[in-house]
């Protein structure tokens, strides 16, 4: 009889597409996904005719490059899980550093915040379970994934007011906000050759892309709404393109906002850009 180890490797063999070690965590992670089990449960009474034929459809998933979120339909963000779908973006690690931010600045209670292109809703839902009674709204252009954000904010319990908005097109229906938030699509198109193709296949554009000519796009269209939507005193947060830094920085300072900063993420790379608006700015 095959022992653990030996099931984890027969399998994670399949998935060439992976160097060994993360091929093994991916393994780990259906076995634990698919038998409620955890990896210590598991280590004496493995066989492969005792796994379920869903298992196997899923390593199919992950042989065709289909990123694990997407397999399994969930990924974690800040401590919770969250539903993903191909509608969604994954929520990545940098999000998670931007949303720790907003809560090491703000600790006051009623807190009043919107967020643009909110995907899973995982900025939102997270700054609502974390914050004391805070107002939290979210905008998406996607239907879909209004949809998805919707049914994380039932499952986590967050109250949060989700609401269909192309920022590019329209003015969001709130005012007086402490705070406007947005990892908003900022990978030049042209970046596109040198993506993964787990996330060029599977991710949706509509999250990642914006114009060659116009990269910063979605930051100058929502640091000037910014202006009508926020209060005086209230803060700016964007997650930004690692190359971005210094443009997103000076456009912040051009349209008037004080006290900007460009912050590092954990990687040591440019992510996140805070601006302040003040009253007559
Ligand atoms: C980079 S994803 C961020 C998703 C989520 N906030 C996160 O951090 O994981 C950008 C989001 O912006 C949305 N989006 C794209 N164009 C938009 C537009 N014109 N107006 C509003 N949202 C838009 C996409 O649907 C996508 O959900």
């Amino acid at each position: 009889m095959p022992n653990y180890s030996e099931l984890v490797q027969k399998l994670s063999s399949q998935l060439e597409i992976y160097d060994a070690q993360e091929a093994t965590s991916l393994v780990n992670w259906l076995l634990e996904h698919h038998l409620g089990l955890r990896r210590v449960d598991m280590m004496h009474f493995l066989e492969e005719k005792d796994l379920p034929e869903k298992l196997f459809e899923d390593l199919d998933r992950l042989k065709a490059g289909e990123p694990i979120q997407y397999v399994l339909g969930k990924a974690p963000f800040y401590g919770r899980e969250f539903l993903v779908n191909s509608s969604t973006l994954i929520p990545r690690n940098e999000t998670e550093e931007l949303v720790h931010l907003i809560l090491k600045e703000n600790k006051s209670s009623g807190l009043k915040i919107l967020d643009i292109g909110t995907g899973t809703g995982c900025i939102p839902i997270s700054l609502a379970l974390e914050l004391d009674h805070a107002e939290v709204y979210g905008l998406d252009i996607s239907e879909e994934a209004l949809e998805v954000a919707q049914k994380n904010a039932k499952l986590l319990h967050a109250s949060v007011n989700f609401m269909k908005c192309d920022i590019l097109e329209e003015h969001p229906p709130v005012e007086d906000l402490d705070i406007l938030v947005s990892n908003p699509p900022y990978i030049p198109e042209k970046g596109k050759s040198e993506m993964h193709r787990n996330v060029l296949d599977f991710e949706p554009g509509l999250a990642l892309f914006v114009p060659d000519q116009d990269p910063l796009l979605f930051y100058r269209v929502i640091a000037e709404k910014g202006k009508k939507l926020l209060k005086p005193g209230g803060k700016l947060y964007f997650e930004i393109h690692e190359e971005f830094g210094n443009e997103v920085t000076s456009l912040l300072g051009k349209l008037g906002y004080s006290e900007v900063r460009l912050l590092k993420d954990l990687n040591e790379k440019d992510r996140i850009v805070v601006g302040k608006w003040e009253a007559g700015s």
